[in-house]
């Protein structure tokens, strides 16, 4: 649909990738209803936004939640319903970066939490008011490494190649209905979302990283056209391609990758005792 005639619940609103898409969106004549944790963030990027855009108060509204919590995605629900909310944007995700043996076991169910099951959940409980409308969209802010597996992302990939399926098989599900399902997919982009060791693994890789601002114009298009998925830049774009069509083929082409992670033993283990290998 046309940007103007959307009426946009946006997750991760205040993050590097949210600001920017929010940015957008208000541009191009979208109403926002901005979802973070932090109250204070949002009414300051709201005051911040509607000065800058000169919108009216109903055009851009907030509210302050915990995604990771499930108790508090049907009342979010209801509340964008009320609001007349017609495309959902998952935009709040958290990072994972390191070997698997190597991360925290409830680190990794967080995670799961924030990027796949909290989208899941939040789009069940919007269906049905999103069913009710005259054309209504969920677009899922993924990943390249939803569909590209890399040395260092398993739990991140995981999460990402999950929410991709989501967003897949719904669309599929709902393709006699008036709600289309959308897979977004950045690549490495310049946020607080990559720490320093995954700008080191990006230097030593030679991958190139976004502006936000590129992946909100995406994000735009892919509103407009309701095409089924994008992703942004090459090589990943290539490298997707190929990787769904002979992932196992491609196994090899990613040694500099694993040879970029931290050795293993120079990393603390899950309970901070020193690491050590059994062989
Ligand atoms: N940056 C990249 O390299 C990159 C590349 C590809 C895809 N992506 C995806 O793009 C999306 C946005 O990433 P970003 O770069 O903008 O990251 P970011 O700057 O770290 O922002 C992440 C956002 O997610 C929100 N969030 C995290 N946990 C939450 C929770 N439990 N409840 C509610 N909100 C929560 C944060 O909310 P608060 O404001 O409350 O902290 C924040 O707004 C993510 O889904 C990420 O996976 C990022």
């Amino acid at each position: 649909m046309k940007a103007a005639q959307a009426r946009v619940l946006l997750t991760g609103a205040c993050g590097g990738i949210g600001r920017a898409v929010a940015d957008s969106l208000l541009q191009a004549g979208a109403a926002l209803l901005l979802v973070g944790r932090s109250p204070a963030r949002l009414a300051a990027q709201v005051h911040e936004l509607g000065q800058r855009h000169g919108v009216e108060p109903a055009r851009l509204r907030w509210v302050a939640t915990d995604l990771a919590q499930a108790e508090r995605l049907r009342p979010l629900a209801e509340i964008a319903a009320d609001w007349g909310c017609n495309v959902l944007v998952h935009g709040a995700g958290a990072p994972s970066f390191g070997r698997l043996e190597t991360l925290e076991p409830t680190a990794i169910r967080q995670l799961l939490d924030i990027n796949l099951l909290a989208p899941m959940l939040l789009s069940q409980a919007l269906l049905p008011h999103l069913r009710c409308q005259p054309r209504a969209q969920i677009i899922c802010i993924g990943s390249a490494l939803g569909r590209l597996g890399l040395p260092g992302f398993s739990a991140y990939s995981a999460s990402k190649f999950g929410l991709r399926g989501f967003a897949e098989a719904l669309r599929r599900e709902l393709g006699d209905s008036r709600v289309r399902v959308q897979y977004l997919g950045p690549r490495s982009t310049r946020t607080e979302f990559n720490n320093a060791g995954v700008q080191a693994y990006n230097r030593a890789t030679g991958t190139a990283m976004d502006a936000p601002e590129r992946v909100a114009q995406a994000l735009l298009r892919l509103l407009e056209s309701e095409g089924a998925e994008r992703f942004i830049g090459f090589p990943e774009t290539l490298a997707v391609r190929l990787n769904g069509l002979a992932g196992p083929l491609l196994d090899g082409a990613f040694t500099k990758h694993r040879r970029s992670l931290p050795p293993l033993l120079q990393q603390p283990s899950p309970d901070g005792a020193p690491a050590t290998l059994t062989c």
